[in-house]
């Protein structure tokens, strides 16, 4: 219940920055942006963007290159298609309303799994991540970029105290390093209790502009 509560707040707030957008966020996000994409092409081919929002992405692509593209929100996603028609993407197999927790593609159907400025906003990053995990193929890798919360010091408190506001805007921006650490620790390909999870293996944490405050990740799919 809590859940659909949390995804029907997100889907509300982005219905109000859909059409504002790409000319806050646009720049701010560019680098960022760009490092994922370049991050993703290493390996190439069929590619998912999870929130792929207005699709500002989309045509940084190189065109040999396939994309999916899912979002929670259709506000946003309508903008999607609409770039993807204006610049005549075709490389772009489809964009779809779609929760990220809940992904209706066949396992290890792509070979990269991106999600940019996504993993803070859904209401359950860890069993969002497992579902990435899910469908990239052995061998394979998800790219995250994302806002990370400080540990420690000042930045710490400030983002405490905008915790709530935050919330309210779909984002969560206390999430930080340490439990991403801790869901990769436990996809180590090993049994848990009964279970296990997908390996996955840590290729890349590095800081990305503004101020380095965000940071690109890249896992690998134990092949
Ligand atoms: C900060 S925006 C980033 C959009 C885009 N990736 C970019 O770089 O501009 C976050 C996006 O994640 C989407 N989102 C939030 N929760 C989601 C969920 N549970 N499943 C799918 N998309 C979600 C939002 O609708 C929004 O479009």
């Amino acid at each position: 219940m809590a859940d659909q509560l949390d995804k029907a707040a997100v889907a509300k707030a982005y219905a109000r920055w859909a059409p504002i957008y790409d000319f806050v966020f646009g720049a701010v996000f560019e680098r960022g942006r760009k490092a994922a994409i370049a991050a993703a092409e290493r390996i190439g081919g069929r590619i998912l963007e999870v929130g792929v929002g207005t699709g500002l992405s989309l045509p940084d692509y190189s065109s040999a290159n396939r994309l999916v593209g899912v979002d929670l929100s259709a506000p946003m996603l309508r903008k999607a298609k609409a770039r993807v028609a204006e610049r005549q993407l075709g490389n772009v197999e489809g964009l779809a309303v779609m929760d990220a927790r809940h992904l209706g593609f066949a396992d290890a159907a792509f070979d990269v799994v991106v999600a940019q400025y996504v993993i803070t906003a859904v209401p359950d990053p860890e069993a969002t991540l497992d579902e990435f995990v899910r469908v990239t193929r052995p061998g394979g890798e998800i790219v995250l970029v994302n806002h990370l919360g400080a540990e420690t010091g000042l930045r710490a408190i400030g983002e405490k105290c905008f915790a709530p506001l935050a919330r309210r805007l779909g984002w969560h921006p206390e999430f930080g390093w340490q439990r991403l650490a801790r869901w990769a620790a436990r996809h180590d390909g090993v049994e848990h209790g009964g279970v296990e999870h997908g390996g996955v293996e840590l290729i890349e944490r590095r800081a990305m502009p503004p101020l380095g405050h965000f940071s690109l990740i890249r896992f690998a799919r134990k092949a």
